[in-house]
């Protein structure tokens, strides 16, 4: 077991109440709405914009009407002259994890949009980075932070075990860049979050996955848009997905639509509004109609924000620990194997463990690389969260009061 320590950047003791001063790291479409975000949030607030296209940057502060923001190319130099306390990171994938390094070696934490990394090999060398300096590295999984999808999960909990869980995903989804040049854009880019949903409804975790991928013959991506996968969990129960984003009638939301069948009985999200709820008998209702709870907390990015930001102050492991968002995206690589074999049946603890082979062997760091071959397995590695004592679980977190914020 590796020895995990906090770095400076971290005692909550010592922090502000104030707004969290923090830069953001990619100046895109995303980074636009981040910024919009913080503009009015009241935990943080937007101190440095940092693009590899310094117009672009300027042009997005700009637009934004932000004033008194550093802007520039280097994130650690952005982050020194304006005095940020933390780094937003919405970057385009591949440079997820070069960019959380520059932050997280120069003290400062990373709320890192998702997906966390191309490859789980990738994901685990940001654990091991994480571990090595003590900082909190976060992914933001920003569709966790739905208050319907919270009064669903309080449905499932009522249900018993699992029997199986459906999600379908079908939109017609138009977004020009580096989407739609990859090669698996559903799945990489839009499954992540509804396998993450998926384990964030139930601690049953995925263990194997079946997946087919195609691309239909009008889709507007080079890559495969389209995918239909099945998950076997821990307790036997099966988690079916399908799922398109070349698809121009019947949409679904975003968050995808879901049924889930358990011991005794079932419930239903249309991933809006709409939370039914069918046990013991007493037939499907709407939650809010049958008494159930709808929180009213901030949700999307700004739930994720808040839920990065009180950790630094509580030093309370987010949901979203880098640790814990490791699995997901080893559903989105165990599914994407088993596509291109022909949908073999891929067992995500033999995909972990070569996932970790793979990160030795591509590591430079020397104390990376020494720290990622001291695990004596990547299930070891994943294991115990390197910031906080505490672990904020999605029930904890349901539980604070909506004073809170
Ligand atoms: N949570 C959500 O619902 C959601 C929605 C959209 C996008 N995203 C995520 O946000 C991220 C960004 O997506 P986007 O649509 O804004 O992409 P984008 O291509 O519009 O913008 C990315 C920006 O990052 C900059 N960049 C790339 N490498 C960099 C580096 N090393 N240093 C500094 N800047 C760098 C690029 O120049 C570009 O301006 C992706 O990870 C995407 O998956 C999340």
């Amino acid at each position: 077991m590796t020895h995990r320590v906090r770095n400076s950047s971290a005692p909550a003791e010592s922090r502000s109440e104030s707004r969290i001063p923090v830069v953001v790291v990619g100046a895109g479409a995303m980074g636009g709405g981040w910024l919009r975000m913080l503009r009015a949030s009241p935990h943080a607030r937007p101190v440095g914009v940092v693009d590899l296209n310094l117009e672009l940057a300027a042009a997005t502060v700009a637009s934004i009407g932000l004033e008194n923001v550093v802007v520039g190319d280097s994130v650690t130099d952005v982050a020194e002259r304006s005095g940020a306390e933390a780094v937003v990171n919405v970057t385009v994938p591949q440079a997820h994890r070069v960019v959380n390094e520059q932050a997280l070696r120069a003290g400062y934490p990373v709320l890192c949009e998702k997906p966390l990394a191309p490859t789980v090999a990738e994901a685990l060398r940001q654990v091991a980075l994480a571990d090595l300096t003590g900082g909190l590295l976060m992914v933001s999984q920003s569709r966790r932070y739905f208050n319907h999808l919270a009064a669903f999960r309080d449905a499932v909990g009522e249900l018993g075990p699992l029997a199986a869980v459906h999600a379908e995903f079908y939109r017609e989804d138009h977004e020009p860049g580096f989407r739609e040049q990859m090669a698996h854009p559903l799945l990489v880019d839009m499954s992540i979050h509804h396998f993450d949903q998926l384990r964030y409804l139930s601690s049953d975790e995925p263990v194997a996955v079946r997946c087919n991928s195609w691309n239909p013959p009008w889709s507007w991506y080079a890559g495969d848009a389209a995918a239909a996968a099945e998950f076997e969990l821990a307790s036997g129960a099966r988690f079916v997905y399908s799922g398109s984003r070349c698809t121009p009638g019947l949409q679904t939301s975003y968050n995808a639509e879901w049924r889930v069948y358990a011991e005794r009985g079932a419930a239903a999200w249309d991933g809006e509004q709409v939370v039914q709820v069918d046990f013991d008998g007493r037939g499907a209702e709407g939650a809010e109609r049958a008494g159930g709870v709808v929180a009213d907390r901030l949700e999307g990015i700004e739930g994720s924000l808040e839920e990065f930001v009180r950790s630094l102050r509580d030093g309370t492991t987010p949901q979203n620990e880098v640790r814990a968002n490791v699995l997901s995206l080893a559903m989105v690589e165990g599914a994407i194997r088993s596509s291109e074999r022909g949908g073999e049946r891929i067992v995500l603890a033999e995909l972990l463990e070569e996932s970790l082979a793979q990160a030795i062997a591509d590591e430079r760091q020397n104390d990376i690389a020494d720290l990622l071959r001291s695990w004596t397995s990547a299930a070891d590695g994943i294991s115990t969260p390197a910031w906080g004592s505490v672990p904020a679980t999605p029930a904890a977190i349901a539980e604070e009061t909506p004073d809170d914020h």
